[in-house]
């Protein structure tokens, strides 16, 4: 369904991705893992083409990303839902527009069928009765949610998730962990979420992979993932350095 295959990137005069290969099955929900700046926002640019790889391929459903011209890129990208990892919300438009913009600019539904269907996304990212607060006036985490609402209006088919639990209280992220799961199986979708929090991981991802030095260095479904022996996923884990230990790395 989705395949990177050796997908290098140099960025701000860096090597992040280093011959990155990952393979995503139609229909799983497929976590992401690393520490910060390791590079999975990247990643998950490059598999909607937001991003192009120096070396490598990306494929979606078969088609390589490269060879597809403008509009068929297009309309690839009107297959993806898309939560960014800054919420990426239109600032001068009110959480009901917001949510309502892919479905004024890539369906013909009218007006009802819009407000029902926000109104209907805005319930299940628990928003009810915010629709016409502007950006500005609300959370963070209210803000995620709005990104979450707005990223599968469209029913996509694949969903990329970006730290879609960040900055939210511990109620709210189980709420969200549920609805991703529920989102992918109800849609019939395929999601990919990029996380630093385990319970994101393992609650709800069929399959979890733990980027490090620019690759997926180990994949596994969440029992795997905690059996492993892979040392650099138990200390990850267990949020220690690779190098150090916690007695080091706190000064005395
Ligand atoms: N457009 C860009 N130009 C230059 N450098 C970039 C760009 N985008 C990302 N980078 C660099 O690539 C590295 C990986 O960034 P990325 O945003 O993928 O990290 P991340 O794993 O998502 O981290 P976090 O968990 O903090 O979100 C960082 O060093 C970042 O500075
Ligand atoms: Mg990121």
């Amino acid at each position: 369904m989705i395949r990177l295959v050796k997908v290098c990137k140099r960025l701000g005069g860096q090597n992040i991705l280093r011959e990155l290969t990952l393979h995503v099955e139609r229909g799983e929900v497929f976590a992401i893992m690393g520490g910060s700046g390791t590079g999975k926002s990247v990643t998950l640019k490059h598999m909607v083409g937001l991003l192009e790889p120096d070396r490598g391929e990306v494929w979606i459903d078969g088609a390589n990303l490269a060879v597809l011209n403008r509009a068929q890129l297009k309309g690839l990208r009107r297959r993806f839902g898309y939560l960014f990892q800054s919420g990426a919300l239109i600032n001068w438009l009110n959480v009901g527009d917001n949510v309502a913009l892919p479905l004024r600019e890539h369906t013909r539904l009218g007006r009802t069928d819009i407000q029902q269907r926000v109104a209907e996304r805005l319930r299940w990212v628990r928003l009810i009765g915010d629709e016409h607060k502007m950006p500005a006036e609300i959370s963070g985490g209210m803000k995620k949610r709005v990104g979450l609402a707005r990223a599968i209006v469209l029913n996509p088919d694949i969903v990329l998730y970006d730290e879609p639990t960040s900055g939210l209280d511990p109620v709210t992220a189980r709420a969200i962990r549920a609805l991703i799961r529920e989102v992918n199986d109800r849609l019939e979708a395929t999601s990919v979420m990029v996380t630093h929090d385990i319970l994101d991981a393992t609650d709800t991802a069929d399959r979890i992979g733990f980027l490090f030095d620019g690759r997926i260095e180990f994949v596994g479904t969440p029992a795997e993932v905690e059996r492993t022996d892979n040392a650099r996923v138990k200390n990850f884990l267990k949020g220690l350095d690779d190098q150090t230990s916690v007695a080091e790395a706190v000064p005395s």
